[in-house]
């Protein structure tokens, strides 16, 4: 039986990820879950409701909250990291800073990703050290964001540890080309996708037969987005969600031979996600308002009643992919994943020190990625300029630059300008100085 830490276990994912351990217990044993967080109040908030979550459906299983890295990083074999350093307040502000400028404001594309990163890289090198110091055989399946900055910063100061990058918006999109294809599960396909996190494309969409369902994808895709059927379109909701979907019929145009991320709006029609963002009501207050107060109201009702019947919390459906991980890790079962690690040539025309997002074979030591081969101009391109910004962000928090952080700003192809850029960046200092280092 496997222990397992929840770094970031404030987290209003938490339960979600804790209902969904609970549910694979069968083919993932547990001994040992621990949430670990440095702001036990907010934690608090959810612990009580997780404990009993746990002792309801497994009371030999021992649970533990600690705000203490010792406690928590001992004697554990996976350690899932989804750190936010700054918290939802912070987002705020990611988001908004940019779009006084008229600039994307979003938590991981754009500025805002690059003021997070800049957040984000002590956090978890400290994270990556605890575990190293308590328990050196572990595994950490990190999922902190802003995903392809942090990943990079790891490559870079970590480049030996036990820490694997994953992100879920594959899952999510891979789940709807499931629907679309008429296909029970995700798991019925086998994807063929390269980039980088949050920018990539599907180059091959087969079923277990073998069979190409790209094309047929594809199609679907240009009329209705990612939503999986024609019904579904013509009754739904216009809300954000739907808007994202529907921009997703724009970029497919940019190359219909592939089925695009649809975070790459906010690279590829900035200009429209601009004049659709509302500068006084971003994603972080929607977040703020729906999901952290049904989550923490959700938790303090079972930690009153001291049980959960009647709960809305719910099993986090994508979380599962990181039970799929650790499995893969555990058993050896060399199952296909989409991972970000260093490209090593996988991409061929592409540099060795990227951190890229491609398919990769998990076992017991760890990931084999899958050969891409060359990619077309245009991909190589636009993955260039963002691989140049990632990049110069880690340096700038390495070196403390003012000079590079303001590069990095001006070659994000969601900044019009390098004056705008030093706007940004110097708004952005002023409100991170107790979370980024001095430049
Ligand atoms: C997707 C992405 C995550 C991102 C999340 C934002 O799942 O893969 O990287 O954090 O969306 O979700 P939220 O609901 O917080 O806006
Ligand atoms: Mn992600």
């Amino acid at each position: 039986k496997f222990s397992i830490v929840i770094a970031g276990g404030g987290s209003t994912y938490t339960p979600e990820i804790i209902l969904m351990l609970l549910d694979n217990l069968d083919r993932f044993p547990l001994r040992t879950i621990k949430l670990y967080d440095n702001d036990e109040n907010r934690q608090n908030k959810l612990a009580k409701a997780c404990e009993i979550l746990i002792k309801e459906k497994d009371p030999s299983i021992s649970f533990v909250a600690t705000t203490n890295p010792q406690i928590a990083y001992t004697d554990v074999d996976f350690c899932l990291a989804h750190i936010r350093v700054g918290q939802l307040p912070m987002r705020e502000l990611d988001e908004k800073i940019p779009l006084k400028y008229s600039v994307v404001g979003q938590e991981t594309c754009g500025p805002g990703g690059i003021a997070y990163g800049m957040r984000s890289i002590a956090g978890v090198l400290e994270n990556i050290d605890y575990m190293e110091k308590y328990s050196p055989n572990c595994w950490m399946l990190n999922y902190s964001n802003p995903a392809a900055i942090v990943a990079e910063a790891t490559r870079r100061f970590r480049p030996h540890s036990r820490i694997i990058n994953i992100c879920d918006m594959p899952i999510g999109m891979e789940n709807n080309m499931a629907k679309i294809a008429g296909l029970s599960s995700r798991k019925d396909m086998d994807v063929r996708y390269y980039g980088l996190n949050h920018f990539g494309w599907y180059t091959s969409i087969k079923d277990k037969s073998g069979y190409e369902l790209l094309p047929k994808i594809s199609e679907h895709v240009k009329q209705y987005g990612y939503v999986p059927s024609q019904y579904e379109y013509e009754h739904a909701k216009r809300d954000s969600w739907f808007e994202t979907n529907l921009f997703t019929r724009e970029i497919i145009k940019t190359d219909p031979t592939t089925i695009p991320s649809s975070y790459l709006k906010y690279y590829l029609f900035q200009d429209h996600v601009v004049n659709n963002s509302n500068i006084e009501y971003t994603r972080a207050n929607e977040v703020m308002d729906t999901r952290e107060k049904e989550v923490f109201s959700e938790c303090k009702k079972i930690a009153e009643a001291g049980h959960s019947n009647g709960t809305t919390l719910k099993i986090g459906i994508h979380a599962e992919f990181i039970v799929d991980l650790a499995i893969a890790l555990a058993y050896n079962t060399h199952e296909r994943m989409l991972l970000i690690v260093e490209n090593n040539g996988a991409i061929a025309n592409l540099q060795d020190d990227a951190m890229v997002e491609i398919p990769c074979i998990v076992g017991k030591d760890g990931y084999e990625p899958l050969s891409i081969g060359n990619i077309p101009l245009f991909q190589k391109g636009l993955i260039e300029q963002q691989l140049a910004v990632e990049k110069l962000v880690v340096e700038a928090w390495a070196e403390h630059s003012y000079q590079k952080l303001w590069q990095a700003l001006t070659l994000s192809k969601t900044v019009p300008s390098a004056t705008i850029a030093k706007k940004i960046l110097d708004d952005f200092i002023e409100v991170n100085k107790d979370y980024w280092p001095e430049l």
